[in-house]
């Protein structure tokens, strides 16, 4: 499906505020407003469930990694479990979850070509989530938005020099040396994540 084709897919709608080395939660009720094809809806429905859950499973590791030894431990923490623990969630759900970023920290987080044009499509229309197929409607792919939508986030996507400690920036620097995922501001457009369902 071509970019302008699927952008009618687009649904314009709230924000999506975010947790932790992930997401969070306060999803707004969405008014999908119009007709999505009945097939389209169920991904939608299911990519909204399953994002809601991984976002809570991050959230909570997060959390307590944060507590446990501070942000520059919790870094070791996100660097060695975020995408294991995607993974498990992937298994379980039948699906493959991930995030993708155009300003990723992960290399393996990078968003493709097509995904970039896609992120800009998000953020000018400041859409919360859509359904797409990349390939002729074979697969189904829901992306939602994440945003720095807590003060939280800033631990370590923040301004380098106020919001983020010196220790946290030398795990940054020494785990992640290609870093984009810095001097964010609290509310800005973080990613999206990626529910691929294969059918
Ligand atoms: C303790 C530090 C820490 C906090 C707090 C944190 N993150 Fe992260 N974040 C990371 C690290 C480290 C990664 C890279 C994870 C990996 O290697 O898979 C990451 C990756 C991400 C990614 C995946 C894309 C990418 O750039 O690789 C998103 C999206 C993200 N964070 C959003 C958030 C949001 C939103 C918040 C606040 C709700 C948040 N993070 C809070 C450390 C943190």
């Amino acid at each position: 499906m071509k970019l302008n084709t699927f952008l009618t897919l687009l649904i314009p709608t709230g924000i999506l505020f975010l947790v932790a080395c992930s997401n969070d939660t306060q999803m707004e009720s969405d008014s999908l407003q119009e007709e999505q094809p009945a097939n389209l809806q169920k991904y939608i429905e299911q990519g909204r469930s399953i994002s809601r859950k991984m976002q809570g499973i991050l959230l909570s590791n997060v959390s307590s990694a944060i507590q446990n030894g501070g942000p520059a431990h919790a870094i070791a923490f996100c660097n060695t479990r975020a995408i294991p623990l995607t993974d498990s969630l992937s298994e379980l759900e039948g699906v493959k979850i991930s995030r993708i970023s155009d300003k990723n920290r992960n290399p393996n987080n990078v968003a493709s070509s097509d995904e970039l044009e896609l992120i800009n499509q998000f953020k000018t229309n400041n859409a919360k989530d859509t359904v797409l197929s990349w390939d002729n409607n074979e697969n189904y792919v829901y992306y939602s938005t994440i945003k720095t939508g807590m003060p939280a986030c800033m631990k370590c996507h923040g301004s380098v020099g106020s919001d983020i400690r010196p220790e946290t920036l030398n795990a940054l620097d020494s785990l992640y040396p290609e870093d984009k995922a810095k001097n964010h501001a609290l509310g800005d457009f973080r990613g999206l994540w990626k529910i691929e369902f294969t059918q």
